[in-house]
């Protein structure tokens, strides 16, 4: 609908303006609003500059999109964008536990509410969803993503996409989405950021690509390049991803943006000799705009001039970037963002505490509960104890984009509080998240002598995950694991119950051996405090799942449900037989696998049926199965979908999650759950690097978590 107005723009465009379309500069932050460079101040007033990264308030887009409205020759307004990754000024839990949740309504609505607030703020693009695949716990950006499976990656990123572009862009509420990183990011090796990708078509097709084309599908308007190099081509420089795959492939008509410098970096990759050279690669390769490399606005205009880009190339780039401009309406009113009032009203509405309150419940994972040790009641008296209890800074996670970290966010302790009478709370800290320090472990052992149970709120410091975060130790840092020991031998027959806030899987051996109880609760955002004290007190009966597998030891790593098998499998009835594929030291299987997560009640499954045990290519099965609360309390339950290519032309995992539905059931009900399977499901990329079906058996299962064995086939013929 805007072609012929982009093409009239365009039409009076000087080269020069058009590259500066393809450009992108960062403003700075201080106490007293966004900071901006005098360099960056001119670029804008020359019409070098399309758009703006980590620059929000009314006042200071407003400021800016003047300057470009007001002093360049077109009057081409401005994009501004930031990294509203998990919220904006209202924090959800990091993108890791929302996907526990498994609730893509509640994805949604917290991506609209962020879309909501980050927009009366004069943010128009959002750097999200983060949809990269994450396999390997070291690598600290696993926290942004939705996990290990490639079926849940893709429903979740497509949850995202809804919920920050809404249903019309035009919208003053709607913000673009962005794609990210384009691709493989997740799979850098040793899980080091930025490192090597090397992967094969099978691991690249099957399992990276997915969550980004259902991304193009939802119609996400832009995508963000990776860091890493994809089989020895960066893929900020790589033709085969942008213009093969994106372009050619899935048709994606947005824009690409790449990430952080990541142009000039083609240089140290080994890949462009100069940054001019790279600036010919990225531009070639189909990246579209410049995020803080002034390669493009240094060297493009020259590139042309000397034959090296064709002018086709800027122009199409130029156009992408100008149509996303008309379709957020922002040549009809480059200040629809930029209301004040509307920023007053919206920023922390308590509707949207509520609604990530809520969403903290929902993330949190209960790992562990022997003999009922949760949920508390208030008639007992709790140590409260660990270096998070009190915390308001590291709750948000990271990426707390314009979150407070301070007076807003509820710390658990403050949660709690709501629940139990301050007589009834012995606080000590006990230790840091880091150091060796015990000297305040004895404070700690005396509040556990003097109460009935004991809760310890313990885990990572914020930023030990997310950007250039990796670790190659995933246990609880610093001398938690000792306070947790030395808790255990002192108390030895009072329940200890470990709230965990991490931004990866950690292995929990040791603390899986001490705890009666473990709830992850990721980092659980601004309302964590009141949502994590919601589920240890039985106001809401946990029912999050694990995205990813967590492992026994970090040697066991990369180790994810949907393996595939080997041509020496271990015998379930010996699982030491020689010259199998098994470690000496070690068992195969995880400590708590993806799916797992209990709840205060029980659920059974039973009755699975199928349609028919045989299908055509134009059939649909459908597969059911009972499920009964069977315990004390309503609760949750997500429904999972599991099935076996048993023989394919590539090797095919041993179960891939093929569906989930999350179901409510008051005590005693029993509910059928059914699943309708059609080819589409079991189509994958095959030896022919076709997207297709293969005949032949399937297994099937519906189960409450990745752990069993199937029992029941089809055949698809
Ligand atoms: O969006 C981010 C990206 O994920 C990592 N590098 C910086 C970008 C902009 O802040």
């Amino acid at each position: 609908a805007y072609d012929a107005k982009v093409d009239s723009l365009m039409s009076l465009m000087t080269l020069k303006e058009k590259i500066g379309q393809t450009v992108m500069y960062s403003g700075g932050w201080s106490v007293t609003g966004p900071v901006i460079s005098s360099n960056n101040k001119k670029f804008i007033k020359e019409g070098s500059v399309g758009a703006m990264l980590n620059v929000y308030s009314v006042k200071g887009t407003k400021d800016l999109q003047k300057m470009a409205v007001e002093d360049t020759r077109l009057g081409i307004p401005l994009l501004f964008g930031y990294d509203v990754i998990h919220g904006f000024k209202t924090i959800f839990p990091i993108n890791l536990g929302l996907a526990a949740s498994f609730d893509l309504e509640d994805i949604e609505k917290g991506s609209r509410i962020a879309a909501e607030e980050a927009s009366a703020e004069g943010i128009h693009w959002t750097f999200a969803p983060m949809v990269d695949i994450g396999r390997d716990p070291r690598w600290g950006r696993i926290s942004e993503g939705a996990g290990e499976d490639v079926y849940l990656g893709s429903e979740i990123a497509k949850a995202y996409v809804r919920g920050f572009q809404g249903e019309d862009l035009s919208k003053h509420n709607t913000i673009l989405a962005c794609a990210k990183h384009f691709v493989g990011y997740g799979a850098a090796q040793a899980g080091r950021d930025y490192h090597t990708v090397n992967m094969g078509m099978d691991e690249l097709r099957n399992t990276y690509l997915p969550p980004f084309e259902a991304a193009v599908e939802e119609g996400v308007e832009t995508f963000m390049t990776a860091f890493n190099e994809v089989n020895g081509v960066p893929a900020t420089g790589n033709k085969f991803l942008y213009r093969d795959i994106l372009r050619d492939e899935w048709g994606f008509n947005g824009f690409v943006v790449t990430d952080y410098t990541a142009i000039n970096e083609l240089v140290m990759h080994g890949y462009a000799k100069d940054r001019k050279h790279a600036t010919e690669l990225a531009i070639k390769a189909g990246i579209d705009q410049d995020m803080m490399s002034s390669a493009n606005r240094e060297f493009l205009e020259e590139l042309v001039n000397e034959g090296k880009v064709d002018e086709a190339l800027i122009d199409d780039a130029c156009r992408r970037i100008l149509l996303a401009k008309y379709k957020l309406g922002l040549f009809d009113d480059p200040y629809r963002y930029c209301d004040e009032q509307r920023e007053k009203e919206t920023i922390y509405k308590p509707e949207y505490l509520e609604a990530a309150r809520k969403s903290a419940a929902m993330c949190s994972v209960l790992l562990k509960n022997d003999d009922k040790a949760l949920p508390l009641n208030n008639n007992q008296t709790i140590a409260l104890i660990g270096p998070l209890v009190k915390d308001k800074e590291n709750i948000l996670g990271n990426w707390g984009a314009a979150g407070d970290r301070t007076g807003k966010a509820i710390s658990v302790h403050q949660g709690i509080q709501e629940y139990l009478n301050d007589s009834k709370i012995i606080f000590a800290k006990g230790c840091e998240i880091e150091g060796d320090d015990t000297s305040e472990f004895g404070k700690a052992i005396s509040a556990a002598r003097k109460a009935d149970k004991v809760v310890m709120v313990m885990g990572e410091d914020y930023d030990m995950s997310g950007e250039a975060a990796s670790r190659t130790n995933i246990n609880l840092p610093g001398s938690q694991t000792e306070l947790i020991k030395a808790i255990r031998k002192a108390v030895p027959n009072k329940k200890i119950i470990l709230v965990l806030m991490n931004g990866r899987p950690l292995d929990l051996s040791e603390e899986d051996t001490l705890a009666d109880a473990i709830l992850e609760t990721w980092f659980p955002g601004t309302s964590g405090g009141h949502g994590v004290a919601d589920v240890i007190f039985g106001a809401y009966n946990p029912s999050g799942k694990l995205p990813l597998t967590f492992p026994r030891t970090l040697g066991q790593v990369p180790i994810y449900y949907n393996m595939k098998n080997t041509g020496r499998p271990i015998p379930p009835d010996n699982p030491h037989e020689d010259y199998k594929s098994h470690y000496l030291d070690a068992p195969n299987t995880p400590l708590y696998p993806f799916g797992h997560g209990l709840s205060y009640t029980t659920f059974d499954y039973s009755d699975v049926k199928l349609s028919s045990k045989t299908i055509g290519f134009s059939d649909t099965l459908t597969a059911s199965a009972t499920i009964t609360n069977t315990g004390d309390y309503d609760g949750h339950e997500v429904v999972q979908l599991y099935i076996h290519d048993k023989v394919g032309s590539l090797t095919r995992p041993v179960k891939e999650l093929k569906g989930f539905k999350k179901i409510f059931l008051k005590k005693g009900e029993s509910k059928t759950v059914s699943f309708d399977v059609t080819v589409e499901d079991l189509k994958y990329y095959n030896a022919n690097n076709t997207f297709d079906v293969e005949p032949g058996e399937f297994e099937i299962a519906i189960k409450g978590s990745s752990d069993f064995d199937f029992k029941q086939s089809f055949i698809l013929q």
